[in-house]
């Protein structure tokens, strides 16, 4: 493998969403997890957010068991939800921010405007053998918060970028190629997320630096196309022994 591959950390919280729409036992996120670890993803992410949306707690001991690369938990700076990290000990754990009211993550960690809060719960994780990463906007304010307390992986937040149009998205692509440079240079891990898809992606790759990708709702979206013929396929070869039914039938 080239040194500077790109690494695909795939988010399966969508999976979930869907089988938490029905509290079904299905659609299985460790049978999704193995999917994508057979199609190269190099990591799973999942997020278990504080009201539980989507990822369950069992998913993520689940996952932590059976997955065969590496698990990123993103979570919260909250104690509970530090408290199972450090009981499950998944490769990696990403904090991120967490509103109740949102629809997905919507900005970085304030790490600069939060320092006390966030050390902490960078130490209690690094002391369990997590390797921490901090979620943040492409802000050198931000990057060099997080090099003082000592978390060794950001991940840059792409959102802006992912969103804007023209002039706008190259102001937003140079704040991320800037924000790539400060952090490599001050010996962190990059790694960049949120909204990528398959439209976006070329713009993304002009960051340097980057070791790894996490990508949610795009591909999962993808699956659910992708998957909707051989779906129905298989339902309607079901039906077909179908000969009217008990009322209708030979009796
Ligand atoms: N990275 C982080 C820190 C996130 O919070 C999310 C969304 O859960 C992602 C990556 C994936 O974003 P998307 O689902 O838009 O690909």
């Amino acid at each position: 493998m080239h040194a500077d591959t790109l690494k695909l950390g795939v988010n399966i919280d969508h999976v979930a969403t869907v089988r938490q729409a029905r509290r079904t036992a299905y659609p299985d996120v460790v049978e999704a997890a193995r999917l994508c670890e057979a199609a190269g993803a190099a990591g799973i992410t999942v997020h278990l957010r504080e009201d539980r949306r989507h990822i369950q707690d069992a998913d993520v001991q689940a996952l932590r068991r059976e997955i065969r690369t590496r698990l990123n938990l993103e979570m919260a700076v909250a104690p509970e939800i530090v408290a199972i990290a450090r009981a499950v000990r998944p490769h990696e754990a990403c904090l991120v921010p967490e509103r109740r009211a949102e629809l997905t993550t919507e900005g970085g960690l304030d790490v600069a405007g939060n320092r006390g809060a966030v050390g902490e719960a960078v130490r209690a994780l690094a002391d369990a053998g997590i390797v921490v990463s901090l979620f943040i906007d492409p802000d050198l304010r931000q990057i060099d918060a997080s090099v003082e307390l000592g978390a060794p992986v950001v991940e840059l937040h792409t959102g802006a970028f992912c969103d804007a149009q023209g002039a706008a998205a190259e102001r937003e692509l140079e704040r991320l190629v800037q924000a790539a440079r400060h952090a490599h240079g001050l010996g962190l891990q990059v790694n960049a997320g949120h909204g990528i898809n398959l439209e976006n992606i070329s713009g993304i790759l002009e960051i340097p630096h980057m070791d790894t990708l996490n990508i949610g709702h795009s591909i999962v979206s993808r699956a659910v196309l992708e998957g909707m013929t051989r779906a129905v396929g298989e339902m309607r070869e079901a039906m077909a022994a179908y000969r009217g039914g008990r009322a209708g039938g030979a009796r």
